[in-house]
């Protein structure tokens, strides 16, 4: 078998996804689970035009703030990125990585809001398997490979207790193959303090929650001390059951999501990526509203712009799970909104995960 080749690796800093990044040459390589300043031996493990991402082999000068990580499958899984080293040095590294994506952005400060826990948060997880290869776990990064993870510390207690059993005698086995197919993934997600699982259904199975519900719940607390008045009419767009705009005073309130649906407001179900959706919008409202939330996928929102031309809001709180798709669309409005502060709420502590909350008030 063809043996691949050792790098010896420097890393100069870490990447947005939490890896190391050395430059050999004018070759940059990616080195996920490395710090800042150390070195050590990677194997390449896939090359594209200008870069290659190397697997870790060895640290020969660790770096000062690398620690043993509590979790026993950190160095095979790819589901956690900073549990080589504190809380405290992730939450550095996250704001800095923000702060590098909104550095033209002048004066732009950051607010943090630390995670109560760095694990044992998750209220769902999703398991893949594979009947063929005889294994259940997370996927590798990029790649079908399958990690086994009995002991994953991220998922609430009773969630954990549910996944060892379905490694004990591999009885995960038995329910997927009542599934009928050789590959595919259960969910499990705690509803009413019972853990549910689904087998092969869409994402979000029960409806969308945020994964870490006391992250949830601080975040539901802080925004409306950033909302004075009581004269809110508001637009929640991508708002799932209602849960953001639940937590503000309001006038008026309309909720719209296309997958979710709340129980109590005014709600319109609409692909909100659908070229006439602001229009379907606009038309579906019975007043002008003065908020605008937006709360999208990773993708973000392409015609921000648009949504703020239809409406003319004199606010507008955007709620990020990718700080690269914010910033591309919080820079669409040019200079007819000012953002006052970046709030970073760590929903995904010990992954490179995080929510950014931009709070933008209408300039003229
Ligand atoms: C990040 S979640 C936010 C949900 C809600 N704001 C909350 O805090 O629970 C994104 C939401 O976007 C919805 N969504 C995804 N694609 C959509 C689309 N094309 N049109 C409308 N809603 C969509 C999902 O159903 C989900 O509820």
């Amino acid at each position: 078998m063809h043996k691949k080749s050792l790098i010896p690796f420097k890393i100069e800093t870490l990447d947005p996804m939490g890896q190391g990044v050395s430059k050999i040459g004018e070759q940059i390589t990616f080195i996920a689970k490395t710090l800042p300043g150390e070195e050590g031996d990677a194997e390449v493990a896939r090359k594209r035009k200008q870069v290659q991402f190397a697997n870790l082999i060895k640290v020969t000068q660790p770096s000062s703030i690398r620690e043993k990580s509590p979790c026993p499958h950190f160095w095979q899984c790819s589901g956690c990125h900073y549990l080589h080293t504190s809380y405290e040095n992730e939450l550095n590294f996250k704001k800095e990585s923000l702060g590098k994506i909104f550095r033209d952005w002048p004066g732009q400060l950051i607010d943090l809001h630390p995670a109560p826990r760095r694990v044992d948060y998750r209220n769902r997880v999703q398991l893949h398997y594979d009947l063929n290869a005889n294994k259940l776990g997370f996927h590798k990064s990029q790649s079908t490979k399958i990690i086994e993870v009995p002991s994953c510390l991220l998922p609430l207690g009773p969630i954990r207790e549910q996944i060892k059993n379905l490694y004990q005698n591999e009885s995960w086995i038995k329910l997927a193959s009542r599934t009928g197919e050789k590959e595919g993934h259960v969910e499990l997600y705690l509803k009413d303090n019972e853990v549910s699982l689904a087998w092969n259904k869409s994402y979000a199975e029960g409806g969308f929650t945020q994964v870490y519900s006391e992250m949830n719940e601080l975040m539901k607390a802080w925004i409306p001390q950033q909302f004075h008045k009581d004269s809110y009419e508001v637009l929640d767009l991508f708002g799932g059951n209602g849960n953001i705009s639940s937590s503000l005073k309001y006038k008026k309130r309309f909720v719209v999501d296309y997958y979710n649906k709340p129980t109590e407001a005014e709600f319109l179900s609409q692909d909100l990526f659908h070229e006439n959706a602001v229009a379907t919008v606009k038309s579906a409202l019975n007043f002008v509203p003065n908020l605008l939330i937006f709360d999208p996928p990773r993708s973000g929102v392409k015609n921000l712009e648009e949504w703020t031309q239809a409406f003319n809001p004199e606010t507008i709180l955007y709620v990020s799970c990718d700080p690269h798709t914010l910033a591309r669309d919080l820079k669409s409005l040019g200079n007819k909104y000012k953002l006052e502060k970046l709030n970073l709420f760590d929903f995904f502590p010990s992954t490179f995960h995080f929510e950014t909350v931009a709070i933008l008030s209408r300039a003229y």
